[in-house]
């Protein structure tokens, strides 16, 4: 067996916890000229679809989280592997965060900036924002959806793990199941 205790403190949980294969999202924002800016994170859950409802987790300390804090609003892109620039530019702490206009995908009836890269996109109102730790825990309605339906499957999602970049691999079909009573083997 090769899982192995490690250090139960923030090396080996953030250890741990890069080990969960996550999609990469750019979470945006408008800041007080209204300009857009956006921050990479993969802290993102579905929550409920009655009424719609996702949950991020913001650090408190990121410029960002101030933004949305502020005004309640912010825009989630789940990003596709294309958009990896983006993500790039959207996670380097202290950083320059605006998003470049050949960047965006914008919408009259979105409130939030969109980003062209993304294959969904949710506008986002929060509803709680709970602080737990260092991080801010947003639930927040949906207000609107974009989706990019062009080629649903061909466009891979971008994803991170174990402190980098990753895409699907498309697998081989699924084998049948096993039978879980004699009688279906025969
Ligand atoms: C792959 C990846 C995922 C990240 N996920 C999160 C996250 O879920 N929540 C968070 O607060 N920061 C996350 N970060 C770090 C933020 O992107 C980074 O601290 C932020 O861009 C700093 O923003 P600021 O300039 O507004 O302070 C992530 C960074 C990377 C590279």
């Amino acid at each position: 067996m090769s899982l192995q205790p490690v250090s139960g403190d923030a090396a080996g949980f953030k250890a741990a916890l890069g080990s969960f294969a996550a999609g990469v999202n750019v979470i945006t924002l408008r800041d007080d000229e209204g300009r857009p800016l956006g921050m990479t994170a993969t802290a993102f859950s579905s929550v409920s679809a009655d009424p719609l409802l996702v949950l991020v987790c913001m650090n408190r300390s990121t410029r960002s989280y101030e933004q949305v804090a502020a005004t309640g609003r912010f825009g989630v892109n789940i990003l596709a592997a294309a958009a990896r620039e983006v993500s790039d530019h959207c996670s380097r702490p202290g950083s320059d965060k605006y998003l470049a206009p050949e960047w965006l995908a914008e919408h009259s009836e979105w409130h939030a900036p969109a980003l062209a890269g993304a294959l969904a996109y949710l506008d986002c109102e929060t509803e709680r924002d709970v602080t737990a730790g260092t991080h801010a825990v947003l639930i927040a309605r949906v207000r609107a959806i974009g989706l990019d339906t062009a080629a649903p499957l061909e466009k891979e999602p971008l994803l991170h793990f174990r402190g980098g970049y990753r895409q699907l691999q498309r697998t081989a079909p699924q084998p049948r199941p096993l039978a879980t009573s004699v009688k279906e083997y025969a």
